[in-house]
């Protein structure tokens, strides 16, 4: 059967553009200029619809967009500048790719290719000519490795096979995560992280499986866990590893039951959860070295989803540096730069850290720049220097006040500044985890 494709593009000639290329890649293609002309019926019936995100009228696409979503229409969205927020919105309201106009073929031919099930149609690599990074899900990038990425992103999100994300820190496993749920037949559930480094062993248990009142000393109350809290949805299990081996063995017993049970409870519960896991390194190893038992190995490793470190995703260095800085254009309202030299050094340079380091770079190069990225970047990139909050994040004390104040403030606006990536937070402040979650339970009420 021949694919189909809708296009809602008020400019007929790129629509004209894009006809072309979506005829190229065996679809057949019905243009419209205006949102309003359409019916809900047309646009269930479409394979792919691409959408001109106009006048951000995103009220009027979100039915269109939800409908898509239960019959499996494929939603591309488009818009005449770069707007990160945008793209945001219409990503978790279900558009699964985004791109700025006007099109790049080069990017958008894979992803049409797939669709129209013509799985052997060559990717090109645009390592040469690339300015922008499209964003699929909650990613953003166009290189080989992330289009790769993409691809069998959407080929698993539908199912409930089990998905390992593997990656070094700062790849985006977290984003990845996020993205498979969103692009599942679960994205109106919760989506729901458990970081497994950042809980103490001695609480793990309850906080995954939940307790009852009087479980144990000091359980209170009933305690629901990140399992029943996942239900309907999604759960990633982060940094699995860290998790000590009794509890991973509690966990394959839930995992291949489908049932588990608070701790003092006598009462299955029914799991109707998605797991999803993390790991920073190479899984085989970590059986190897006893830190993953390999029977739970297998059972969150149906199929491993491999994140590529930055250094490996081409061209895409520099389109995300432009990419954080012109998020903080648009939240700042300012136009700053990259220089030349700024941007040779950004792509000189081996990014241990990967997209987390670039980003807290720039955005430290950010607050220090009158007009242009320049020297400040480049001085960042060269030192290694570790980077503390930046951004709006600055924390300032009067004298008088408390070195446990201080702290805690100081703590506080890392978490903000790391959007609560605890992980992150505790490498920037330079303490383990457990240190951090273990001051965020002193700041804690009661
Ligand atoms: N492809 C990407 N596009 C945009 N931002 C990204 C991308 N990959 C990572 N990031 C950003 O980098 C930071 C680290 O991502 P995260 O998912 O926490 O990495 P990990 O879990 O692998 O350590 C976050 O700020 C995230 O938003
Ligand atoms: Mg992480």
């Amino acid at each position: 059967m021949t694919a189909t494709c809708l296009i809602y593009d008020s400019d007929l000639q790129h629509a004209e553009q894009l006809s072309v290329l979506l005829a190229e890649c065996g679809f057949s293609v019905t243009c419209e200029a205006a949102l309003t002309e359409l019916d809900d019926e047309a646009c269930t019936s479409f394979d792919l619809i691409i959408l001109d995100l106009e006048d951000k009228a995103l009220d009027s696409v979100q039915t269109m967009l939800e409908q898509g979503i239960r019959v499996g229409t494929e939603y591309f969205v488009m818009s005449d500048q770069d707007a990160p927020e945008l793209a945001d919105q219409a990503v978790r309201m279900g558009a699964s790719y985004y791109f700025c106009k006007p099109v790049n073929e080069d990017n958008l031919r894979p992803l049409l290719a797939d669709i129209a099930a013509e799985a052997d149609t060559p990717a090109h690599d645009t390592d040469d000519n690339e300015c922008t990074v499209d964003q699929f899900g909650l990613l953003r990038g166009n290189s080989r490795s992330m289009r790769k990425l993409y691809r069998q992103i959407r080929k698993v999100a539908q199912s409930d096979i089990s998905v390992m994300v593997v990656g070094e820190s700062g790849t985006g496993k977290e984003l990845v995560a996020n993205t498979l749920h969103l692009m599942s037949g679960r994205r109106d559930g919760p989506y729901v992280a458990f970081n497994c480094a950042a809980v103490p062993e001695s609480l793990a248990e309850s906080e995954l499986f939940g307790h009852e009142r009087g479980a144990f000393s000091g359980a209170t109350q009933r305690h629901r866990g990140f399992f029943e809290r996942a239900r309907g949805g999604t759960l990633l299990l982060d940094e699995i590893t860290e998790m000590n081996s009794d509890l991973q063995a509690k966990l394959l017993r839930v995992l291949e039951t489908r049932h588990l049970r608070r701790l003092g409870s006598e009462e299955d519960i029914a799991l109707d959860v998605r797991v999803i896991s993390a790991c920073n390194r190479d899984p085989a190893t970590a059986v190897q070295e006893g830190t993953l038992r390999e029977d739970l190995y297998y059972r969150l490793a149906q199929f491993p989803l491999q994140v590529p470190a930055l250094r490996h995703r081409g061209s895409d260095v520099l389109g995300l540096a432009r990419f954080f800085l012109n998020e903080l254009n648009e939240k700042h309202e300012t136009n700053l730069t990259l220089s030349d030299k700024a941007s040779e050094a950004i792509e000189n340079h081996d990014w241990p850290g990967n997209v987390r380091e670039l980003r807290h770079r720039v955005e430290r190069a950010y607050i220090m720049s009158e007009t242009t990225l320049d020297d400040e970047l480049i001085h960042a990139i060269s030192q290694g220097a570790s980077l503390g909050p930046v951004d709006e994040s600055i924390v300032s004390v009067p004298v008088g006040t408390s070195i446990a104040d201080m702290e805690r403030a100081l703590i506080e606006a890392t978490l903000k500044h790391t959007d609560n990536d605890k992980p992150a937070a505790a490498e920037l402040l330079g303490i383990s985890v457990k240190t951090l979650y273990n001051r965020l339970r002193d700041y804690q009420p009661d």
